[in-house]
């Protein structure tokens, strides 16, 4: 028997990662935040996380795993914990269909590409992905990401952010077809994995909006040079880069427009009891400024042959020439900023 959070869980034999433990702390606060009572564990495994739910963040869980030994397990975590709920033994896509529920979680092995529609369809309020296709979702493995995400992106020194950005578009997409707009209420990237919260609304209108914010990053791998294009305006696109003149890449269709904390909501995190670790987390995330595509220090640095510079004394620099510029969740060499990158090259030199 281990005990996470307020939890106390059986394993035998069902998948349990305790390496995602610090994803479901950050969760739990973040679902006292989000709006919506019933939640769906689509993929439970042992149910850590809709335990966690029911005693963190007083949500009225439902679980679900297509394996009759998990399905054992969750119920016997269950008792142990005093918890009555639901438990189903179905496809989840299959049980997305047929019911619905305010928040719906997605947690699967790999990719959550199958799942996005069913969970788009079935969410009230929330909904709530993992992705641990890394390879497909930031560049690495590009014909994986285009079977999976419909998008075109290749590997950038940024790679974290594109990836985030591929699965974010992918689901804001999926959810206009049942008139749902998502706002991002926290999205993040970190070891292997990727993790998204979303809340829907039901609204033509603000669906269509979506797009707005979902188009292309126009990038040149010679000079870092990039900008970002909305999808109604690819035909404008230069073809060449201004700076050095190389041949522009063009990757897409992903989302552009804000990450996190929509309505301010994430704000809350700082009057919270929480665990120290998780509160500086989601206060980094918060704070970090809603421009797309961070910088990466080490990166620029190597180009220019100069030796890297402290992110901190970088973002300060900035700051004093009356950019607007933050750190990231994403990378501790990242920094995010509306200056260009001659901008950015031009302080690397020159401290
Ligand atoms: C990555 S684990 C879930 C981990 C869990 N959410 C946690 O936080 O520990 C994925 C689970 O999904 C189940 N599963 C895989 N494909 C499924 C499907 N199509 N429908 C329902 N369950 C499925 C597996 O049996 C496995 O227990
Ligand atoms: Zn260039």
């Amino acid at each position: 028997m281990l005990v996470e959070g307020l939890a106390k869980i059986k394993v035998e034999g069902v998948f349990y990662n305790p390496r995602m433990k610090f994803c479901r702390d950050l969760d739990m606060v973040i679902f006292k935040l989000m709006p919506g009572k019933t939640y769906l564990d689509s993929l439970s495994a042992t149910g850590v996380r809709g335990i966690r739910a029911k005693l963190e963040a007083g949500k009225e869980p439902f679980f679900n795993d297509i394996s009759k030994k998990a399905v054992k397990v969750i119920k016997e975590n269950l008792k142990i914990n005093g918890i009555e709920a639901k438990v189903y033994c179905e496809e989840a896509g299959a049980l997305m269909r047929k019911e619905k529920f305010d928040h719906v979680d997605v947690d699967p092995f790999g990719s959550p590409a199958p799942f996005i529609d069913p969970a788009c369809f079935s969410a009230k309020k929330c909904i709530s992905f993992t992705a641990t296709d890394t390879a497909a979702l930031c560049g690495s493995a590009v014909k994986s990401c285009l079977r999976k995400y419909s998008c075109f992106v290749e590997k950038v020194e940024f790679y974290p952010e594109v990836g985030l950005r591929v699965l974010a578009g992918k689901i804001a997409s999926e959810a206009t077809k049942y008139d749902k707009a998502v706002e991002f209420f926290a999205s993040w990237a970190k070891e292997h994995y990727y993790r998204i919260h979303v809340v829907v609304k039901r609204s033509p209108r603000l669906a269509a909006k979506i797009y707005e914010n979902y188009g292309y990053l126009i990038y040149c791998k010679k000079c870092l040079y990039r900008e970002y294009i909305n999808i109604e305006n690819k035909n404008n696109t230069k073809s060449c880069c201004p700076r050095c003149g190389e041949k522009l890449k063009v990757y897409g269709p992903m989302w552009l427009g804000n990450m996190k904390n929509a309505k301010g909501d994430l704000s809350k995190v700082k009057k919270m009891d929480v665990d120290k670790k998780v509160k500086e987390f989601l206060i980094k995330l918060n704070e970090e400024i809603d421009v797309p595509f961070y910088y990466n220090v080490h990166e620029v640095c190597k180009r220019l042959k100069v030796s890297p510079k402290p992110v901190d004394e970088i973002i300060e620099k900035l700051k004093e020439m009356g950019f607007e510029a933050s750190k990231t969740v994403l990378s501790g060499n990242g920094i995010r900023t509306n200056a260009s990158i001659d901008v950015v090259e031009f302080l690397l030199q020159k401290f």
